[in-house]
């Protein structure tokens, strides 16, 4: 007490000095620093840990210690966590109303050295389980940051600086995330696009980030089928104007290469194998990640280096309960936010083991995971339930066949995961001794929220819930219609917020903080609004229920309608089309198609989708083909001419009689016409 007293007095020095007026304003701020001080002091006199023992055994005593005082929780995470060049004094300076985040804005840091340097260097890194089966190779801590250290030199030799954009398009390799840390060792930002993505969605990408330098590979195996990588680039490249250099990877072959290509192994080995990480501020950008929100084009979410490394390694370590050691597999491509934070950042910070596949898990047979799980020793496995579901209806003879005892824990992400899948995963999988953790998070929130671990004791674990959120993480559920905070405690339904800033949290869009702000703060209450729909329990549990947004989840891959629409009004006959997510039974959500054809059209129904098809494969990619397709000549509207998604949504179920409040139709016709089709069609 007598050193909080001492500050105190150093403070309202300090605020003499600066010539602060107003005193009641000023003795406010005292007694809340004196209350954080007292509790700060009682949290270093009982030594609360945040390491994984003491989370777990002591829950709502840290969850406390988070809410009373969340800046030294913070803070220690940060520091328990992370090595600093330069410790921070500021630790949370967040305006969240205006969407302004920041955290440990004045230490220094960089993410790579944190990711490679830290571990020995004989520790593996990786184990690169390739598309071919019955192939892995493991790759070490010390020459993952060998492969780091030439890549960064090579990206520096072409003129890559601090901040610029580099576009990576590989497939998950090691070559993808020794280029990912390569960006992050001299402070650039990397923009990794899915390497399912079509050219035209690959530009798109290059042109908003201004990317200098795209990053390829020339084909890629997946299934057994070869992608082509480096046309794709190509095709992509006719349509932007700021990309200087091609870095290619050659996969399958070793061919000269001329023009705007770099060979990217031999000007790597050129340079030399180690080099100094230079120290970055902790809200430098480290990437940014594009990702489908419910109107316009992707959007490209902006994370910092401080903030998203202590909250995706501290993470990782409590929810997937892995330490050193550990053999971790997440299945997730690189290209998406889970690759980012719990394949890369998260484990390689933990100085784990951690599994990058590169196939699929029905390659060569549906029992490729579990021969894998078998063959490596897989401890923690994460995967996504549409994976789940679809390996579940091959039987349980592909996971029977192998030894799975290594298994601790069972992770799902990306969409809501079904009882079904979610007791199969744990009795066919898991043989009912594991762990699972149905994970809740989003590429805007940079890490996980909300998971049973640690927040709940095992037995106690709710099939299909997410359970409760991380310590510091303070969810709420606002009223849809009343836009009131639900209070806690209560059993109800509603728009999912999160009330307190947290450190991962991205910072902003790409070059529009406007849209950052009026997507994703509240106007009302000023809370972060995360777009999805749950379910909260009197013991406070949650459960996802689904987007409250015109966002579509297809096999946990985020497609807003916009963007499929677009696609599909590029076929000149189509006038207008409308699309909504309606249930599907492995694909979690599969895309249905309501479509108006312009006057004279001569061409068959089948002819046209095989033509739409082939538009929406060139202009986003193959998984976002619609499953089924309506031509009607007009689309239900309101008066104001909005496309009544909600009416669609029931037709595509086929449900033609309960179709709620139709009053506010414009055409009443246009949802006779669609019954009409669907009748015909049963
Ligand atoms: C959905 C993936 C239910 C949700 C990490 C969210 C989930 C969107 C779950 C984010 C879950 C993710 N249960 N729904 N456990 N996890 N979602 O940005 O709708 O690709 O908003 O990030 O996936 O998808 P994104």
């Amino acid at each position: 007490m007598k050193r909080s007293k001492l500050l105190l007095a150093n403070l309202e020095a300090f605020y003499k000095f600066i010539g602060t007026s107003n005193i009641g304003n000023r003795r406010h701020q005292c007694n809340i620093i004196q209350a954080r001080l007292f509790s700060r002091s009682l949290a270093a006199q009982e030594k609360l840990s945040l390491d994984r023992d003491t989370v777990y055994n002591r829950y709502e005593e840290v969850k406390q210690f988070a809410r009373s005082d969340p800046e030294s929780f913070w803070a220690q995470m940060a520091r328990e966590k992370l090595k600093w060049r330069k410790d921070f004094t500021r630790v949370n300076e967040c305006n969240l109303s205006k969407g302004e985040v920041s955290w440990f804005s004045d230490g220094q840091l960089n993410v790579s050295e944190n990711c490679l340097d830290r571990h020995p260097r004989e520790d593996i890194a990786l184990i690169w389980e390739k598309d071919e089966p019955n192939q892995h190779e493991q790759v070490a801590y010390g020459e993952l940051l060998d492969m780091t250290c030439q890549i960064a030199q090579t990206l520096l030799s072409l003129g890559v600086k601090p901040k610029d954009r580099v576009v990576i398009y590989l497939p998950t390799s090691p070559i993808a995330v020794a280029t990912m840390l390569a960006c992050a060792r001299i402070g650039a930002m990397h923009c990794v696009v899915f390497a399912g993505f079509s050219a035209s969605a690959l530009a798109q990408r290059i042109n908003d980030s201004g990317a200098k330098v795209v990053v390829t590979a020339d084909k890629s195996p997946r299934g057994g089928k070869m992608i082509e990588l480096q046309k794709i680039v190509t095709e992509a490249l006719n349509q932007t104007a700021t990309v200087e250099k091609v870095l290619l990877w050659q996969r399958t072959e070793s061919k000269t290469l001329s023009g705007n290509l770099v060979d990217l192994m031999k000007e790597s080995d050129r340079m030399p194998k180690y080099m100094e990480p230079e120290a970055f501020s902790a809200e430098d950008p480290l990437f940014m990640l594009y990702t489908s929100g419910s109107t316009g084009k992707p959007k490209g979410l902006v994370h910092t280096n401080g903030g998203y490394l202590t909250y995706t390694s501290w993470t990782h370590e409590v929810i997937f309960n892995c330490s050193k050691g550990d053999i971790y597999a997440c299945v997730a491509d690189v290209g998406w936010i889970t690759g980012h934070s719990y394949l890369v950042y998260g484990p390689l910070a933990n100085g784990v083991t951690s599994v990058l596949f590169e196939s699929t898990p029905v390659y060569p047979d549906p029992g490729r995971y579990w021969e894998m799980v078998e063959r490596l020793k897989i401890n923690q496995f994460y995967a996504a339930p549409t994976a789940i579901r679809s390996l579940l209806k091959k039987g349980d003879s592909y996971p029977n066949k192998y030894d799975l005892k290594s298994l601790r824990v069972l992770g799902s992400v990306g969409e809501p995961i079904n009882t079904e899948a979610w007791h199969w995963y744990n009795e066919v999988i898991g043989r009912s001794r594991c762990k699972i953790v149905d994970t809740w998070w989003q590429t805007e929130t940079g890490g996980i929220l909300i998971s049973p671990q640690p927040s709940t004791p095992g037995s106690e674990v709710i099939p299909t819930m997410a359970m409760r959120p991380l310590p510091g993480i303070e969810p709420a559920l606002i009223d849809p219609v009343t836009k009131e905070v639900i209070p806690k405690g209560r059993a109800a339904d509603g728009d999912l917020c999160v009330t307190k800033p947290w450190p991962s949290m991205a910072r902003t869009i790409w070059q529009d903080h406007e849209r950052f702000k009026d997507t994703y703060i509240t106007k009302e209450h000023g809370f972060y609004l995360t777009g999805d729909e749950a379910h909260q329990t009197e013991e406070g549990y949650f459960r996802i229920t689904g987007r409250m947004d015109d966002v579509i989840n297809i096999s946990g891959h985020r497609l807003g309608t916009s963007e499929v629409e677009d696609a599909i009004n590029l076929h000149p006959q189509v006038s207008e089309s409308a699309v909504v997510g309606s249930p599907h039974a492995i694909k979690g959500e599969g895309i249905h198609a309501f479509v108006i054809l312009k006057d004279g059209c001569e061409e068959t129904e089948s002819q046209l989708i095989t033509e739409i098809n082939s538009f929406i494969k060139k202009d986003i990619a193959s998984f976002a083909q619609p499953e089924a397709f309506y031509f009607v000549p007009v689309l239900p509207k309101t008066r104001s001419g909005k496309i009544m998604r909600r009416i669609l949504k029931k037709l595509s179920v086929g449900i033609t009689d309960d179709l709620g409040d139709v009053s506010t139709l414009a055409e009443p016709s246009a949802v006779e016409n669609i019954v009409k089709l669907i009748e015909k069609r049963k």
